[in-house]
């Protein structure tokens, strides 16, 4: 029988107990769920909204629920529709008439809402930890190589010289962001919609603030009808983790790049690529194609639950059931690739001299030629017509800056000098960029000393806590 039986003269459709049933994945709230109903409980009792000692069997039979979810010995029902309705309908049967009495001055909008809100400041940490476990390999990358010297791109051409410690940090500077946008996501969606009610709070006494207290909230939502029908944190969420999956594809689009016959800059380690079932010569970067694929599902959550939100009036609606299956499975998702991803980062092997080699093509130090000129006088666009008219020359005559002969240099201009040869060294091209944020060997130690500063204050995902997700 229906909690509603009361108003109802029919049973529900089959049909539509089970499209209207989330118990199939809200079953992953139940620790919240029991964390919440907990705190609302333990403020009836103490509030005399309840009788204390009822408010003590409600605790201790949601105690036992709790234990016995977790040893697997509960089932849960359809016919109770979702988790919250589950486990009072346990609740009542294990420790009778108190149990009808959790109800309370409470909704279900307003406990899914607490119940979803701390899944997501429990998981959001999570990823935090695995991001900063990601950073460290980053920092680790970038020290063995702030003097492996290999091309930069724009427009995926050789533009100028960098290094692949340069590079690392690059990376770096945009998994900082994304730790801090999910930190900033924490902080703001870090209040309590419990006491809530339906929509418009209760003629009991409920006191929100001894909830969100309980709870680690740092204070109870403003509003009673934003709080049951507020779900831009889980939105802020799914934006920052598609940030951040954006960030891992670009990366893996780089590594899948760089690993290719064509480039060979790195080599994959084999525990961190597959075969392929006709070729043998084959070694495939599989890890960062899904990776990159897996992008897809994340912004498909995003999207989803903007879309589930854009035209709901307030308060609550039952779309928004639809919220928790994308949060769920970006969750898992991302909770999956940073790990991977960051081993396969951390097994990568470098290959300095096939990077080295792409950096002497491709009149990578061009621009070096002019700020040479530039330097003894002659203007930048002088300067630039100049070494324009060089690279033509080698490129009809199938040499680079650096081959050319002083007399070839100063048949295009007479301000070259021998002293030109050193500084189309890509040793000199790179380590004379020492401005802030730049690829010279101290730009780059410095930009991994702050990255360092950052991480110091933040702990990461240990590797066992990382398997076991
Ligand atoms: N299963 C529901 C959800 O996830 C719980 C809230 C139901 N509230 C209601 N008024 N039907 O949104």
């Amino acid at each position: 029988m229906k909690l509603w039986a009361g108003r109802f003269q029919k049973e529900t459709d089959t049909l539509v107990n089970d499209f209207n049933s989330s118990i199939g994945f809200d079953a992953r709230l139940y620790r919240q769920d029991i964390r919440g109903s907990i705190a609302h409980a333990t403020m009836l009792g103490k509030q005399g909204i309840i009788d204390p000692s009822e408010a003590e069997k409600i605790i201790q039979g949601l105690q036992a629920i709790l234990a016995d979810i977790e040893a697997g010995s509960v089932e849960f029902s359809m016919d109770n529709e979702d988790i919250h309705m589950n486990i009072e309908a346990m609740l009542t049967e294990r420790v009778g008439d108190a149990g009808k009495r959790l109800h309370t001055a409470r909704s279900r909008n307003d406990q899914v809402a607490t119940d979803f809100r701390l899944f997501v400041k429990e998981e959001i940490p999570v990823v935090i930890g695995q991001l900063v476990a990601l950073e460290q390999v980053l920092v680790r990358k970038a020290k063995a190589n702030v003097s492996t010297v290999m091309p930069g791109y724009t427009h995926m051409q050789r533009a100028q010289p960098t290094t692949f410690g340069h590079f690392m940090m690059a990376y770096a500077n945009m998994i900082r962001r994304d730790i801090t946008r999910l930190e900033d996501c924490m902080e703001r969606m870090d209040e309590c919609p419990l006491g809530a009610g339906a929509l418009a709070t209760s003629t009991y006494p409920v006191d929100r603030f001894a909830t969100a207290e309980a709870l680690g909230f740092q204070r109870p939502m403003d509003n009673s009808m934003d709080a049951v029908s507020d779900r831009d944190y889980a939105i802020e969420l799914l934006s920052d983790l598609s940030i951040l999956m954006m960030h891992l594809s670009r990366f893996s689009e780089e590594i899948i790049l760089w690993c290719s016959w064509e480039f060979q800059f790195v080599e994959l380690d084999d525990a961190y690529s597959t075969g392929s079932s006709i070729m043998p010569q084959k070694k495939n970067p599989d890890v960062a194609e899904l990776v990159r694929g897996k992008t897809g599902r994340v912004y498909g959550s995003l999207i989803s639950l903007l879309t589930v939100m854009k035209g709901l009036p307030l308060a609550y609606n039952k779309d928004m059931q639809e919220d928790k299956e994308p949060v769920f499975d970006a969750f898992d998702t991302v909770e999956i690739c940073v790990p991977v991803f960051t081993a396969m980062l951390d097994t990568l092997t470098v290959k300095p001299r096939n990077m080295a080699r792409a950096a002497s093509g491709g009149f990578i130090n061009a621009t070096d030629c002019a700020d040479y000129l530039t330097r003894k006088g002659m203007p930048f666009r002088e300067a630039y017509m100049v070494v324009g008219r060089l690279v033509h020359m080698c490129i009809k005559v199938g040499e680079s800056l650096d081959t050319l002969t002083l007399k070839d240099f100063r048949s295009v201009c007479a301000l070259f000098d021998e002293d030109v040869y050193e500084a189309l060294q890509l040793k000199a091209c790179v380590n004379g960029r020492k401005v802030y944020g730049g690829p010279a060997e101290d730009s780059v130690k410095q930009q991994i000393a702050r990255i360092e500063a950052f991480l110091a204050q933040r702990t990461p995902a240990s590797a066992s806590e990382a398997a076991a997700e």
